[in-house]
C-alpha cells in the first residue's frame, strides 16, 4: 500500500504560534512513518505559508518563513492545490492536513474554512464547530441552552467601554473575577481581579486581544480536563487535573514552568460516579457544539461536586507531554497510535462530506 500524504500545518497567526510549534514537533517525531509521508507547512507569525525542510525544523532556532518556499493554494482544485510560489510545482497528491495550529487564525475555522475550499480532510472540527468553540461567549450561550452549567458572566464589548459599570457586576458576580478575551487561548490576556483598579487593568489588557471580553464569577473548585475523540460517536478519555500552586493556570504555569503547575494523570481521589458524570458532561459539550475529530474539554469541579464547563480547546496542546495525548496513553492508546486514529477520523470524515450532493439534479 501507498503512505498516505500528511500536510502537517503549524505556526500560524496567533500568540500561541510558538507553542504550535512545539505541538507539531512532537506529532512529526512520533507519526507513524510506515503509514505516513508528511510534508511540512509552516504559516509565519503574518500568515504566510511555507513549505518547509526538515533539517531546518527541527533546529531549536527554527523560524517559520526564514528558509522555507513560500506556497499558495487553488481553490477548487481536488489534487495540486498546494504549490510553490515562486516556481508553480506542486507539492503533490496531500491526503489529509494535521493543522496544529493553536488559537486565532488556526484554530477558529477560518483556517478550516480554507482547507474545505481546497478539498483538503483535515484533523479537528469543521467550520462551525471550530468558530463557535473559539468564541468562550457564543459556547456559554449554547451551553446554557443545553443545560450545561458553566460560570456565570457578563459579556462586555469595546464600543461599549464607557458603559462599563464595575459595581454592578460586582453585584452580580462578586468581587473575585476572571477576565477574558472571548477567543484566544493559552490564558493570553486571562486576569483575575479582586478590585476595581485591577479590573480596569484586566479588561484593557483583555480588550487588546478581542473586541469582546469575558467577566466570569471565580469559580472555587478542581481544575479537570477531559479529551474527547471521533465523529459521529466521539469516546471520552480518563480525567487528568491540573494542580495550581499559587495563582491559576497562566501562560507561565503553562509553558514556563512556573506557580508550580502539576498534572495530574489520571486525576487523584476522583469516583466512578463523578468519572462517569465528567465524562458525560464532556461528549454533551463536544456534541452541543457539533465538534468532531478531537477537542479537550476543561470543567471545574466544585466542593458540591458541581461540574461546570470552563472552555473547550479544539486543537489542543499535543506534545507528548501535553494532557490530551497523555489522557489516551492513560486510558490505553499510546501517543503515534492516537496519531494514527486522529488522522483516520479525518479522512474518514472527509470522504462522508465529499460524498454529499452539492448539484441540485
Ligand atoms: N471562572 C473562573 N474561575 C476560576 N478560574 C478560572 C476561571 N476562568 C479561568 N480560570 C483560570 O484561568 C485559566 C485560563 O482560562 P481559560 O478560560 O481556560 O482560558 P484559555 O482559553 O486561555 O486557556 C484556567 O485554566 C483557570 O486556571
Ligand atoms: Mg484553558
Amino acid at each position: 500500500m501507498s503512505k498516505h500524504q500528511v500536510a502537517l500545518i503549524f505556526g500560524g497567526k496567533s500568540p500561541e504560534h510558538e507553542v504550535s510549534i512545539v505541538s507539531s514537533k512532537s506529532i512529526y517525531n512520533a507519526i507513524d512513518k510506515d503509514i505516513y509521508d508528511v510534508i511540512l507547512i509552516g504559516i509565519s507569525q503574518s500568515g504566510k505559508w511555507y513549505l518547509e525542510q526538515e533539517a531546518n525544523y527541527l533546529q531549536y532556532d527554527f523560524v517559520i518563513g526564514e528558509q522555507g518556499e513560500e506556497l499558495f493554494v487553488l481553490p477548487g482544485h481536488t489534487k495540486d492545490q498546494i504549490r510553490i510560489l515562486s516556481s508553480g510545482e506542486s507539492l503533490g497528491e496531500i491526503d489529509v492536513a494535521f493543522p496544529i495550529t493553536h488559537g486565532p487564525n488556526g484554530e477558529d475555522g477560518t483556517l478550516q474554512g480554507l482547507l474545505n475550499q481546497i478539498n483538503l480532510p483535515f484533523v479537528g472540527p469543521d467550520v462551525l464547530g471550530s468558530s463557535v468553540a473559539m468564541d468562550k461567549d457564543v459556547s456559554k450561550r449554547l451551553f446554557q441552552h443545553a443545560g450545561i452549567s458553566c460560570a456565570d458572566a457578563v459579556i462586555l464589548h469595546r464600543h461599549l467601554k464607557d458603559e462599563i459599570d464595575y459595581e454592578k457586576i460586582v453585584e452580580k458576580l462578586g468581587s473575585t473575577l476572571f477576565i477574558k478575551p472571548a477567543n484566544m487561548g493559552s490564558s493570553v490576556g486571562v486576569h483575575k481581579s479582586e478590585d476595581r483598579a485591577s479590573f480596569e487593568a484586566a479588561i484593557a489588557a483583555a480588550f487588546q486581544y478581542d473586541i469582546k471580553i469575558l467577566v466570569e464569577k471565580a469559580v472555587v473548585g478542581r481544575e479537570l480536563e477531559c479529551a474527547v475523540l471521533g465523529n459521529e460517536f466521539p469516546k471520552a478519555s480518563t480525567i487528568g487535573e491540573i494542580v495550581i500552586g499559587k495563582g491559576f493556570y497562566d501562560f507561565e504555569s503553562k509553558y514556563e514552568d512556573k506557580n508550580n503547575a502539576q498534572l495530574f494523570i489520571p486525576a487523584e481521589n476522583l469516583s466512578a460516579d463523578i468519572i462517569k458524570k465528567i465524562q458525560d458532561v464532556a461528549i454533551r459539550a463536544y456534541q452541543c457544539l457539533e465538534l468532531e475529530g478531537i477537542t479537550r474539554v476543561d470543567v471545574f469541579l466544585t466542593g458540591n461536586n458541581d461540574i461546570l464547563v470552563n472552555e473547550v480547546n479544539t486543537l489542543p496542546g499535543f506534545t507528548s507531554i501535553s494532557m490530551y495525548p497523555k489522557l489516551w496513553e492513560k486510558s490505553g492508546m499510546a501517543y503515534s497510535d492516537l496519531i494514527t486514529h486522529i488522522l483516520q477520523y479525518a479522512i474518514s470524515r472527509g470522504h462522508r462530506n465529499q460524498s454529499l450532493k452539492s448539484t441540485r439534479k
